[in-house]
């Protein structure tokens, strides 16, 4: 099915000038950036965004680096686009991300891991509300 995830380019590549070069890997994939903002989050933002993570040893390290610079916030889409944009992305921990995966090409670190991706579809939906309205969407 057409599905679509949200995707964050985190601080660690928009310091580095890698929007385009991730950006590609997604088009590359058949993945479509249907919305796409940068944006700097407040750390209230970061905070709430990762709540799910309130209670993990990193969540303020985490928080703290979201909203440490700009990020890119977008929503992409195509077939099996959740786990399509996982696969591109590669593994959490740029250490066990597969080849060609932009973990792997570009992460730092298991923190400073350059991108995020919505997990499942009702994470997904959640995810790309938090971020933009429905009149930012246009397939
Ligand atoms: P993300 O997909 O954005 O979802 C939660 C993030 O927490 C994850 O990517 C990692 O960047 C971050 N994270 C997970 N484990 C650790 C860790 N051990 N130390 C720091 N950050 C972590």
């Amino acid at each position: 099915a057409i599905e679509r995830t949200l995707s964050i380019i985190k601080p660690d590549a928009t310091r580095r000038n890698l929007t385009g070069k991730i950006n590609a890997k997604f088009e590359d994939a058949g993945l479509r950036i249907v919305a796409q903002k940068r944006i700097k989050l407040s750390a209230e933002q970061a905070g709430k965004f990762y709540e799910v993570h309130k209670d993990r040893p990193f969540y303020g390290e985490l928080v703290e680096f979201m909203a440490s610079e700009p990020v890119v916030v977008q929503v992409l889409e195509g077939e099996g686009a959740i786990a399509k944009n996982r696969e591109v992305m590669g593994a959490t921990n740029p250490a066990q991300a597969d080849e060609g995966t932009i973990r792997k090409e570009f992460a730092l670190s298991v923190g400073e891991n350059s991108v995020h991706g919505s997990d499942a579809p009702e994470t997904a939906k959640e995810e790309i509300a938090f971020f933009f309205s429905g009149l930012e969407l246009v397939g």
